[in-house]
């Protein structure tokens, strides 16, 4: 459910017509709507209620300052995995109690930086981390609040490129060594245990498989505090997906995600933690572009558009689909012709989909694509110097630049020329 819907046959953000907010910005740009970022907050609060709980927004997926203004606002904490979405928390003026560090690379820096700054916990995962991270706190004088990721050894039946609770990636460490590297990190001084962490990858679209990873958890509370750890706090990490078509997908709801937490860990008296991302932002952006050319090619026909690869990856990257709709609404019965819709990048995988049966559409006419508020404008860069992408949030008919698009004087003075050239 979004508020992204025709009014008067022009889609529109809330109440303001897209066709507006493209006069004052020109395209591409991106486009949230502040009522869905606040709804979709909300749901996941309902969900877990009355367990003591907090839900910690992923900012990975969506980390303009405002956004996190906004949802910070609401008494959302945030999952941050470096120094620089560290800072962006903090200038949005969430406090640091309400801010969780997540990720297999922390550096000394960033260690300190949350260390002293204040931090809600850091989810840990690996032994040299642990060290590291007990070093630096005893350094400063201070302990380290801490979860282990555990790698729960879970299928989660999502694309091989964001799944992660399987041995063989990256993350965590092995749930069947838990036991071993509680009790290391139980003797570091650095070091204050309070719970466990667990996230098993993200666009998960049935809850099979956190029910299996949950499981595993509650058993490993049990034996945990067996000896002797006071678990008293479980991050159950993001993942829940979204519909990212019209018509036939349906991922489980955040109310059936919430009764399944109940159902698996709800009676070990923790503290719940979760960190959503996607399911928070992404139907609550559109990436807005305009038609450059219509081609004529061989067997086949172009809508070559104003956004590329370097605004939203997520097609190139992941083969992702991302429903693309006219601005303008198309007439009842308006007949379709099947595109292959692509961006102006010097390469074939700059193409945000193959056959695509759109409306007949002209130069100039501005299309949106659906669902682009979670992993667009964060994944954007400047590839063939292509100004990064502007932010705008609209919030019921109002709406505000919120990431301006840069000048190419800006671009070109980021390069210096060294004095010996
Ligand atoms: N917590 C941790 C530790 C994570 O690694 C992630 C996502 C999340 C929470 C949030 O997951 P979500 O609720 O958003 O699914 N760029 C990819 C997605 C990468 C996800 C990385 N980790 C995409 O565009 O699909």
């Amino acid at each position: 459910m979004d508020h992204f819907l025709y009014r008067n046959g022009t889609l529109h953000a809330e109440d303001v017509a897209i066709t507006d907010i493209a006069a004052t910005v020109g395209t591409p740009f991106y486009v949230y709507s502040a009522a869905t970022l606040t709804r979709h907050y909300h749901l996941f609060t309902e969900a877990l209620s009355p367990l003591p709980h907090m839900v910690c927004f992923a900012i990975k997926s969506l980390s303009n300052i405002a956004v996190l203004k906004l949802i910070g606002d609401l008494g959302a904490g945030m999952d941050v995995v470096s120094g620089g979405e560290y800072r962006r928390a903090r200038a949005a003026g969430v406090p640091g109690d309400r801010i969780v560090f997540s990720g297999v690379g922390k550096t000394r820096d960033e260690m300190r930086l949350a260390l002293t700054g204040g931090i809600r916990q850091f989810n840990v995962e690996s032994e040299p981390e642990l060290r590291a991270l007990s070093e630096v706190a005893v350094s400063l004088g201070v302990v380290a609040p801490i979860t282990i990721r555990v790698n729960p050894d879970v299928d989660a039946r999502t694309h091989e490129k964001i799944a992660t609770g399987k041995k063989e990636n990256k993350f965590g460490i092995p749930i069947a060594r838990a036991s071993e590297v509680y009790a290391e990190a139980a003797r570091l001084p650095g070091i204050d245990v309070i719970g466990i962490d667990v996230h098993i990858g993200s666009q998960l679209t049935e809850l099979e498989p956190f029910e299996q990873a949950y499981l595993k958890v509650a058993d490993l509370t049990r034996q945990l505090r067996a000896e002797g750890h006071d678990i008293r706090r479980l991050d159950l990490g993001g993942g829940l997906g979204i519909p990212y078509t019209r018509s036939n997908e349906a991922p489980p709801l955040p109310m059936d995600y919430g009764a399944l937490i109940k159902r698996t860990v709800g009676d070990l008296g923790c503290e719940i933690e979760i960190e959503p991302g996607r399911l928070i932002s992404g139907n609550a952006g559109l990436l807005v572009s305009s038609v450059i050319y219509v081609k004529n090619g061989e067997g086949r026909d172009f809508l070559i558009l104003d956004a590329a690869m370097n605004d939203l990856a997520r097609p190139s990257m992941y083969g992702a689909h991302h429903d693309i709709v006219p601005v303008a609404e198309p007439p009842a019965a308006t007949p379709t012709e099947a595109f292959d819709v692509v961006g102006p990048v010097c390469e074939t995988g700059d193409t945000f989909a193959k056959a695509r049966e759109m409306p007949l559409l002209a130069e100039g006419d501005l299309v949106a694509f659906r669902s682009a508020g979670a992993y667009g404008a964060v994944m954007a860069s400047e590839y063939n110097t292509r100004p990064l992408v502007p932010e705008v949030l609209v919030r019921g008919d109002q709406f505000a630049v919120i990431r301006e698009r840069p000048s190419f004087d800006e671009i070109l003075n980021r390069d210096t020329i060294p004095s010996w050239l």
